[in-house]
């Protein structure tokens, strides 16, 4: 209920954001959406809030270059991260990436959760593992969401969440709970509303 009233009101796209001098004031709290590229982040977010074309979503995997905010209601930042694991990536532009994540993973004290993407139809990559390892660093709680579950059959699902599962016991930042989720049919939606509606 508290999700719904929340993702029920305004939202908006507030800026890209390329270093950390452009980040915006840490006045609210904050979730963040990281994942490979292509696995649905603009998209979950969209899904999420009822906007079909508020986070751009495509098929051109890295498309997301930026750090891009998004106000929900005057409580929360929605943060779409660029996506990770683009092998066709120039190395000055992975090192940039990772340089910033680096210091926005440690240094946002008001980051309270990140959702952590993972395709449903592949289940965990190595890459997934290597930004694990730095959340676990950065001591920020991150949370495995499966996106695309409607594209997989249901042994393929279960072995994905199967997976997800063994990798995030390597994972002292790890929250317990996998959220299943489809930004098609909207399945697990409400279910991230609630999470993002109750964070304190
Ligand atoms: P980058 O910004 O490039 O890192 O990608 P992204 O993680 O934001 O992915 P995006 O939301 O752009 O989605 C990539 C592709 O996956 C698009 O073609 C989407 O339509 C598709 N897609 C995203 N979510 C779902 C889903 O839940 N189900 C299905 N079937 N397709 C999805
Ligand atoms: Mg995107």
């Amino acid at each position: 209920e508290a999700g719904r009233l929340l993702f029920a009101g305004p939202v908006t796209f507030l800026k890209g954001v390329v270093d950390m001098s452009g980040l915006p004031p840490a006045d609210r709290l904050e979730v963040c959406f990281a994942g490979r590229s292509n696995v649905g982040k603009s998209s979950l977010i969209n899904a999420l809030t009822g906007r079909k074309a508020l986070a751009r979503a495509s098929n051109t995997p890295g498309r997301t270059q930026e750090i891009n905010y998004f106000t929900l209601g005057d409580s929360r930042y929605l943060v779409d991260l660029p996506g990770y694991g683009f092998a066709e990536a120039p190395k000055p532009v992975v090192a940039r990436w990772q340089e910033l994540m680096r210091s926005y993973l440690a240094g946002r004290v008001t980051l309270r959760r990140v959702f952590l993407l993972i395709d449903a139809r592949h289940g965990p990559k190595a890459v997934d593992g290597e930004i694990m390892t730095l959340l676990d660093r950065s001591a920020v709680t991150f949370q495995a969401v499966l996106t695309k579950a409607d594209k997989p059959n249901a042994r393929d699902l279960a072995a994905a969440i199967e997976a997800t599962k063994t990798m995030l016991g390597k994972h002292p930042a790890a929250f317990p709970e996998i959220v299943v989720t489809s930004s098609e049919t909207g399945r697990g939606l409400a279910t991230l509303r609630a999470i993002v509606a109750e964070l304190s």
